[in-house]
């Protein structure tokens, strides 16, 4: 590997590497410039940490990302911010198209948001991770810092559940293998076979994704810019501004854990066992984390070991009778490879490449789930409630739900698809009227068909149906960011740019 291509650690932001799981206490601040200079020097010596290992662990974790608007309050040249993806520089709330693709309808509707849109858009996200009783001390003195700079749009609690999420299922299991060491060959052209293992360029900006290519970013002269950004991979005579940067998608999402339990307590007549199975059905694991599909220590490529709670596809499930179509798991990773499968052999193959294996086409929707990868980084919020006080319906003591933040190095490719073809859709796999169950708006689609379906396929008979699912879920803010790398960083801070050799 040549030198060009080693992966700095030490300018990229270590939420792309780590999840901070020992740092269990967390708070985002999320503000609005008010001071320019003063944002510009903050931001230009703030001290991120890295994606570099060190030891011992330390005990906080500093990152920081900007949205489009916030780089433009700070100065950043409009053609600079242009050559940004366009999602990221309209932004999530910035159009009702864009609203209707996410399911932001009703009343996910952004101008019910409680941060995220007109005045309350964020500029700057400040992500604070802390390990056990060090947040309180690190908080007050980041707000104390920010205060002449920034005027505070929101500042986000978090919970540390334990790894269970506030419906009470195990979360964080499943996450892409990213290729630190880039031992995916470029140009690999067509994978035959589900694969964990994620080209580094599919997170980070600046290297090769999983077409082989780099993603667009801005990729500035170099003389203009300066000597602070690194050099292009693919065009050494270009400053690239991405490089080492990622997109930050972040949806607070409300979740009604009274109204999901409730729910599927009267579907099940209130028989412990079948509430269980369809809440499980409908996440598409237990609560556990036991995949409904079955353990079958199936290994691929990048994960799969041998008794993990990763170890299947849907392979030997293709109708949904174990794992329905439908459940949440199976709709945001389908866990498929660029065909859908088949017979090994060329016959096989060239029906399935050409279109012509009827029963492959039923699913071709869902093919290629690597282009469609997602880095989650969410964190709980709000106070635990047991699913016994949900039964009871107990009073809430205070809203809860999930700060969901995924990184990616292309939002619409793979945020966007995930929630807007597979978790909204209502045809996902051959289903029909359904979205996410844990999701979905249950807002009719604009030819009127309902989606607040769900229907569990039975090996012997007809799909057991349920009907009339409420919204369990509700998006109260939500913003794009980009999280730079930290030359990068520097250089939107605005420190000096004269001088490139
Ligand atoms: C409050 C909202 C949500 C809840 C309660 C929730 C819950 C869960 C749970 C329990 C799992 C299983 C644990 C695991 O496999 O790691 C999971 C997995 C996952 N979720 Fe969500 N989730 C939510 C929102 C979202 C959103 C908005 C997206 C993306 C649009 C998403 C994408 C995923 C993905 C990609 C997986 C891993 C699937 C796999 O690789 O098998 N989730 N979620």
């Amino acid at each position: 590997m040549s030198s060009a291509l080693a992966v700095e650690f030490d300018d990229i932001q270590g939420l792309v590497r780590f999840g901070y799981k020992h740092h269990t206490e967390a708070a985002f601040l999320l503000l609005r410039v008010r001071d320019r200079d003063a944002a510009r020097r903050w931001l230009a010596t703030v001290p991120v940490s890295t994606a570099a290992t060190i030891e011992p662990r330390p005990e906080i974790a500093i990152q920081v990302a900007l949205s489009a608007e916030g780089m433009r309050a700070i100065g950043v040249a409009d053609d600079v911010v242009a050559a940004f993806a366009t999602e990221f520089v309209v932004g999530m709330a910035g159009d009702a198209n864009r609203a209707r693709r996410l399911g932001d309808l009703g009343a996910n509707d952004p101008s019910r948001w409680q941060w995220g849109s007109g005045g309350r858009a964020p500029h700057v996200a400040v992500l604070l991770y802390a390990m056990p009783g060090k947040l309180a001390a690190l908080q007050q003195a980041i707000e104390t810092q920010c205060d002449a700079a920034f005027e505070r749009v929101a500042c986000l609690a978090t919970s540390d559940l334990d790894g269970i999420e506030p419906f009470g299922f195990t979360d964080g299991i499943s996450q892409p293998l990213v290729d630190w060491e880039r031992r995916r060959a470029a140009r690999d052209a067509e994978r035959r076979e589900y694969t964990n293992l994620s080209c580094l360029g599919e997170y980070l900006l600046g290297y090769p994704n999983e077409y082989g290519g780099y993603t667009d970013r801005p990729l500035l002269d170099r003389a203009a810019a300066g000597p602070l950004l690194p050099r292009a991979e693919e065009a050494p005579d270009r400053a690239d501004l991405g490089r080492n940067g990622s997109y930050l998608v972040f949806r607070q999402l409300r979740q009604d854990v009274n109204g999901f339990w409730q729910f599927v307590d009267r579907q099940a007549g209130g028989d412990a066992r079948q509430r269980e199975r369809l809440a499980s059905a409908m996440v598409g694991r237990e609560r556990d984390g036991t995949p409904m599909v079955g353990a079958s220590d199936e290994k691929y490529e990048g994960g799969g070991d041998p008794g993990d709670l990763n170890a299947f596809t849907y392979r030997s499930d293709r109708d949904g009778v174990r794992c329905p179509l439908g459940a949440h798991i199976r709709r945001s990773n389908p866990r498929n490879a660029d065909l859908p499968p088949g017979a090994p052999g060329i016959v096989s193959w060239a029906k399935r490449t050409l279109g012509f294996d009827a029963d492959a086409l039923a699913h071709d929707l869902v093919a290629s789930t690597r282009f469609h990868r997602l880095l989650r980084r969410g964190r709980e919020y709000g106070p635990g409630v047991t699913i016994e006080q949900a039964l009871a319906n107990a009073p809430a003591r205070g809203d809860t739900g999930l700060h969901f933040i995924c990184l990616g190095a292309n939002i619409a490719r793979q945020f966007e698809f995930v929630q807007n073809a597979w978790a909204m859709g209502v045809h996902f796999d051959g289903v029909a009227n359904e979205s996410d169950p844990l999701l979905g708006t249950r807002v009719a689609g604009r030819d009127g068909a309902p989606c607040d379906g769900f229907s569990l396929p039975r090996a012997d008979g007809p799909d057991e149906r349920i009907a009339a699912l409420p919204q369990f879920v509700t998006v109260v803010g939500g913003a794009y960011f980009f999280l730079p790398g930290v030359r990068a960083l520097r250089w939107l801070a605005g420190l000096p740019r004269e001088g490139a050799p």
